[in-house]
Parts: C-alpha cells; structure tokens; sequence
C-alpha cells in the first residue's frame, strides 16, 4: 500500500473518530427538565447527546423537541460515551437515589481517566460526598450540581450550584455559566466548593423557600383574617411590594396567585385544601442544623407548619373546642399597618438568609469548604425560586466583607432591621393578640432579639443541669473551668463528666 493510501485511509479514520466524538457534553435523563436543560444548551451553541433508560423516550425526544437541532441521540450508555468529546462529560439528570448509582455503574466501564460525572438531580448532599470520594479513586471526576429554576428555568437558564471535584470546573465552567441565569451581565453559576457543596448548598437554597414562602404564607392570613382584606386588595400590596426591596420572584407569583379567578369569578386560592406537602430538603436543612448546632429557626418553623397544616383532621376538631379571640379585626390605621406588615416581612427575611448563612459557614468549617458566600447571593439572585434582588444586597455585603461574620453585622442589613424593628414587633404584638399564627414572623424577631442579647438565661439553665445532673458549669470570669456545686447538700461533689451515670 502507498504511503498516500495510508495517510488517505489514517486522516478518514480520524475525521470519523471525531465525528463520533462531536458531542460536547452527554445528558442522561429525558424527563422535563433534562429535555429542557439540553435545549438550552443547544440554544447557545453545544452539541448534545441524550440518552435515557427508556429509549424510547430518546427517539420521541429527537423527532419532536429536538427536531431541527443540533442534538444527537444515544440508544446505550457504551453509545453515549463513544459519541462525547474527551474528557467526557455527563450530566445525570435521574431520580435521585439508586438510579444515580445505577447510571455511574454502568457509565463507568466506558470512561477514562479525567471523565467527568455531573449529578444534576435533587440529591442529598451525603451521597454526593460519597460519590465523589468513591469516584476520585477511580480517576473520575465527580460534580454534584444543584439546579434550580423549575421547568422554565431549565430552559430559559436556571440557577446552578456545582461543586465537587475541582479539576472539573473548566472543563464545564464554559457550559454551565452559558446555559444559566443572568443578573445583568453576570452568570447565576459559579464553583461553590469542594465535594458535596454543591447539592449542599442547593438544599439550603431549598430551605429558605420554605422560609420565604411562609413568611408571605403568614403575612397573607393577616391580611386576610386581621385586616378583611380582598384578593384583589391583597394583590394590590404584592404589586406595590414587587417595585421595592420585597422584588421578587415569590412575591411575583402570590400577586398572580391572589388575582387569579376560577370559572365561577371567585379566587381559586381559597378553594384549594389548606394542608402543604413536602418533598423533604426543608427537612434536611432543619435536620442538618440541629446536627450541627446552629440555629436556623425560621426554616425548622416553616417546615412545622407545613406538618401542623397536614393535620387538617385534627385542626378541624381543635377549631371547634379550642378558645382564641373572637373575629379580632385590626381597628387601627390599615395603611399604615400594611407598611409596618412590608417591613416585618423584609426584616424577617433577612434573619432567615443570616440563618442559613450561619449554617453554611459551619458547614464549610466542618467540610474544609472553600464557600464563596458572594457567589452563593449571585447564584441565587436569578434562575431560581427565590431570586430577588434582594440577593444583590446579600452579594454587595459579602464582596464588601468576605469574612463577614454574620449577615446581620453587615452595615446595611443592621440598618434595615433597626428600621424595620418598631413596625415588626408592632405585627406580630397585633397577631398575638388577633390569634392569628406566625411561626415564622415571629420566630425571626426572637432570634434577633436573642442575637442581640449579650446575655441569655442558659446561666439559670446551667445550674439546672449541674442540680440534677452535675453536668457543671463555668463561671464568667473564668470560661474553661468547670465546676460543680453541690446544690442541696445532700449529693456528692463528683461532677457529672467523671463518671458515667
Ligand atoms: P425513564 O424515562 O426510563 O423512567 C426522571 O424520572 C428520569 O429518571 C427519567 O429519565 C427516568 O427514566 C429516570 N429514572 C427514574 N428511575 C430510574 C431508575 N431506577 N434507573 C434509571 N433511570 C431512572
């Protein structure tokens, strides 16, 4: 064979192999969202493979959605990686759980060292440590993503949150930052940190929804139960509060919730059921703080009154027996009482963001993360469910002061809650006194108030625990020595911690 035979044959296989290997990123998972999020990546100019464990699905997907695009199909996982560019990159966009075990397992005898794996679904911080541990022994590089946004948002550009193995962050930083959010000119994406702080900081994400939905769930009732107001009225305060420092997506759609009419020109909303369901990560975060000790108040309330709304049964029962005040109506100026409910909500909004803040600080420090807390704001601040812009404030603060100890130190925020704090206390004295709940509201203004006292009554609690149980306790001039007293002298001087009781 000549040698321009040869070098013919050698440049026809090369030009195959690369058109094999067109795809520049691989996702697996066609439900919504995966459909979504590879449309989107097509849209700025990324070829795609798709694949999915029906096949069927795959072939549907190619002759409809994607139909007159870019993207390719794969009906095997050996398929899919010999169609992706080197190194290869996956998204999983599965039901979280084993599937996102069974798709790495059966991924894995087709990639190469270097390969990256990227979870994209909602799964639980732990497994994505696991993973990515796992993973790394294998030469693979494992990304856990947190993506929020909902359906839209995968489409049009969601929030994302990666974080993992750092090596893969160049190679998918040109994908992810195209493909999300913008606040202006900025990307809603960026590395959160090392191994399992992405999905971590998704499922706080997760959490102050719930916070923030039950902040406005509560300031709703008020509205509703202690001023009389109508939908359409109601709906006039969340326009107003959307042109302010209240903009944002929640408050966006409870305006359009509140307006909306059933066929029978009556507001839908007070047809649905009043009991709230739950898919779990308020649950993990509220979990997650009681395990590290840190007091994220307002998300553990939110997810209890979602459970205290699930026991309709019981409530119904209880409305019947339990006394309260008699259709209490606030009699004073309703204006002036609705600027004071604005600033109660801003107030207790913040508190809520400087929990979940504080958790994630702990979080890094026992995870050896590298948070970057003004890239968590920015992320955050577009594509997903809690957007605002009031999450540009929280990134100025942490640009301002990277260090910065907690959110309420910062200069604006102490600002704000010093303005707000008349009007806040004033709502929620005016609700107890109404008998209309506000776990949430409330809850923020008792941590704030408990911040903000140098001292709290656990001395009392202290000499409590040493009563009973000769636990011990410090003295304040001498932090570090502990001591015991025996309280009623009839007990011994051991204290609790030298023996076991
Ligand atoms: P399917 O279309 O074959 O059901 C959302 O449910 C996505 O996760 C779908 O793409 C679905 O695939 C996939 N999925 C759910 N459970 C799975 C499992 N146990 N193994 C693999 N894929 C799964």
């Amino acid at each position: 064979m000549s040698q321009a035979v040869i070098a013919y044959i050698y440049l026809h296989a090369l030009y195959l192999l690369f058109w094999l290997c067109s795809a520049d990123i691989g996702l697996i998972g066609l439900a919504v969202m995966g459909q979504n999020l590879i449309l989107n990546m097509n849209d700025h100019g990324f070829t795609v493979c798709a694949y999915n464990r029906t096949t069927s699905k795959v072939d549907h997907f190619l002759e409809n959605e994607a139909k007159g695009t870019n993207i390719v199909g794969a009906h095997s996982v050996e398929e899919l990686c010999a169609k992706l560019k080197r190194p290869r990159k996956i998204v999983l966009l599965v039901k979280a759980g084993a599937a996102v075990d069974a798709f790495i397992d059966q991924l894995l005898p087709f990639l190469e060292e270097g390969d990256i794996i990227i979870d994209g679904g909602n799964s639980h911080f732990p497994d994505s440590i696991r993973r990515c541990d796992e993973l790394e022994k294998k030469g693979i590089l494992f990304v856990g993503s947190g993506v929020s946004g909902g359906e839209e948002g995968a489409r049009y550009g969601p929030s994302l949150m990666p974080g993992g193995h750092p090596d893969a962050w160049q190679h998918i930083k040109p994908i992810f930052q195209a493909i999300a959010a913008k606040a202006g000119d900025e990307p809603c994406c960026d590395w959160v940190g090392g191994t399992g702080a992405g999905h971590y900081v998704k499922m706080v994400h997760n959490g102050i929804e719930y916070g923030d939905m039950q902040l406005i769930c509560e300031v709703y009732q008020i509205m509703k139960e202690g001023l009389g107001m109508s939908h359409d009225e109601m709906a006039e305060v969340f326009t107003e509060w959307n042109k302010g420092e209240l903009d944002s997506f929640l408050i966006e759609i409870t305006r359009d919730i509140l307006k909306f009419k059933d066929t029978d020109g009556s507001p839908l909303v007070e047809k649905i059921r009043d009991t709230a369901g739950q898919k779990g990560t308020g649950k993990w975060t509220g979990i997650d703080s009681l395990d590290r000790g840190i007091p994220v108040t307002l998300i553990g309330e939110a997810v209890y009154a979602r459970c205290l709304s699930a026991l309709k049964d019981e409530r119904v029962r209880a409305s019947k027996i339990l006394d309260g005040p008699k259709d209490k109506k606030y009699t004073g100026d309703k204006k002036e009482f609705l600027a004071q409910l604005g600033q109660a909500l801003y107030a207790s909004k913040i508190v809520s963001y400087a929990q979940g803040f504080m958790l994630m600080r702990q979080a890094a420090k026992e995870n050896n993360w590298d948070l970057n807390n003004a890239g968590i704001a920015l992320m955050w601040r577009g594509g997903c469910i809690i957007r605002s812009v009031f999450l540009g404030k929280i990134k100025e603060a942490y640009t301002k002061n990277p260090q910065l100890e907690n959110l309420l130190f910062d200069p604006f925020f102490q600002e704000a809650t010093a303005k707000a704090q008349d009007a806040w206390r004033n709502v929620i004295a005016q609700a107890v006194l109404m008998g209309i709940p506000t776990p949430a509201l409330s809850t923020a203004l008792n941590f704030y108030d408990g911040l903000r006292h140098e001292k709290l009554p656990a001395n009392l609690l202290q000499a409590q625990r040493d009563y009973f149980g000769a636990h011990t306790y410090e003295l304040l001039d001498a932090p570090g020595k502990w001591i015991h007293t025996n309280w009623t002298g009839r007990g011994g001087n051991v204290s609790a911690s030298t023996y076991d009781a």
